[in-house]
């Protein structure tokens, strides 16, 4: 295997010493950029985009020609463990993700099999391994699931939701039925994550965008647990090298000792939490990722600055163990600029926290 050249963000997230703050974006790669809109529109449709070996690997690479990023993350979606299980994924222009054949109860449930990785899941894997062939050991690769909840939400409301009274109904009149979904979910998750490690991912994160709508007991056994189960069953070690894990809950700040206790190296932080209480309350038992606004990136270059000052300064000389990011996916409608600005300012400004 080729040598990694930077392995800064890898460091970070083991909290070993670095020589700056590593920085990546989620949705690096995306609709922001002229040239992602280019190629998805000769790949006809996203998921022909995600399928195809060539292009999901130069859409992966797209971001890192125009910026110093420190890490790249598998081009892919959340979503292809449901599509695979049969649920029919498709994309209405404007309207998000949708499912042909959502699921509505424990006969539906029972039905499941867990998609073979190597199987329905090869193109996925295949994209893995053109990735890291592709990067020749530039940055590390970051493969990526989402966590059973945040899954089971687009399976049983049909596709994006906003009051999610499909997945609460079935979780407070039907508990049993939603456990048997989420355990099926961690299992094919655990197979899922360990192929794409197997296959070349440096470290994993998962997703969990609507942990953050549960009440806090209710996240800890239909969310929190599923994950634990998740991070207690990944191949941690391959290439001679650990392989981090990132958990990510948006609107999970709440939360934050509960997540670093599953054992994740890394756990994802949104805006609405101040990085220095988070560190304050994680200690050093956990990296911390994030968190800057997505919407800052709409700001001019000095704002922009500013405000990745305040995050470093939030975060302190403790010399390792940040991952800057953004605390969600960048906007659609960013100027690339800003982007640019905000991963070079990260660079620059975080030098003198780690003499
Ligand atoms: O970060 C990256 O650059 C890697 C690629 C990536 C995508 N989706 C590509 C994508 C990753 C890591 C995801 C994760 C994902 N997908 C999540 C979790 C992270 C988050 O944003 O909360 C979720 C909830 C999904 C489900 C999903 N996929 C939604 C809700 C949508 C539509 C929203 C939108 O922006 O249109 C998608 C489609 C999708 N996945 C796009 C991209 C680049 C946009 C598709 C397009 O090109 O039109």
């Amino acid at each position: 295997m080729t040598e990694l050249k930077n392995d800064t963000y890898l460091r970070a997230l083991l909290r070993q010493p670095v020589d700056y703050t590593p920085v990546w974006m989620m949705r690096q790669a995306g609709r922001y950029l002229p040239e992602y809109k280019e190629t998805r529109a000769q790949a006809g449709d996203f998921m022909s985009l995600c399928r195809n070996t060539e292009l999901a690997t130069e859409v992966t690479i797209q971001p890192l020609r125009r910026f110093d990023l420190d890490a790249a993350i598998l081009f892919s979606d959340i979503l292809t463990i449901p599509d695979a299980m049969g649920l029919g994924l498709y994309f209405e222009t404007g309207e998000g993700p949708k499912f042909e054949r959502p699921i509505t109860c424990k006969a539906d449930v029972e039905k499941i099999g867990l998609p073979d990785p190597e199987g329905e899941l090869k193109y996925v894997m295949d994209a893995v391994r053109s990735i890291r062939k592709e990067l020749n050991g530039k940055v590390p690769l970051i493969g990526f699931s989402g966590s059973p909840w945040t899954l089971a939400t687009y399976m049983i409301e049909g596709g994006s939701s906003k009051a999610f009274t499909k997945i609460k109904k079935m979780m407070f009149a039907e508990p049993q039925t939603l456990h048997l979904l989420l355990d099926k979910l961690a299992d094919s998750v655990i197979e899922y994550l360990n192929a794409q490690i197997a296959a070349g991912a440096q470290s994993v994160m998962v997703f969990d965008t609507w942990g953050g709508v549960l009440s806090p007991r209710d996240y800890k056994d239909f969310s929190l647990q599923y994950m634990a189960k998740i991070v207690d069953g990944l191949t941690r070690e391959n290439e001679g090298r650990k392989v981090p894990v990132t958990l990510f809950t948006k609107n999970g700040g709440m939360w934050l000792e509960s997540i670093a206790a599953t054992g994740c190296d890394g756990v994802g932080l949104d805006w609405t939490i101040d990085i220095e209480n988070a560190a304050a309350r994680v200690g050093d038992k956990v990296a911390l990722q994030g968190n800057m606004d997505p919407s800052m990136l709409y700001a001019p270059k000095e704002r922009i600055e500013q405000e990745v000052a305040k995050i470093l300064s939030g975060y302190g000389d403790k010399g390792t163990g940040h991952v800057f990011n953004l605390g969600h996916g960048i906007h659609p409608d960013v100027n690339p600029e800003h982007a640019g600005h905000f991963i070079e300012a990260v660079h620059r400004l975080s030098k003198p926290y780690h003499k």
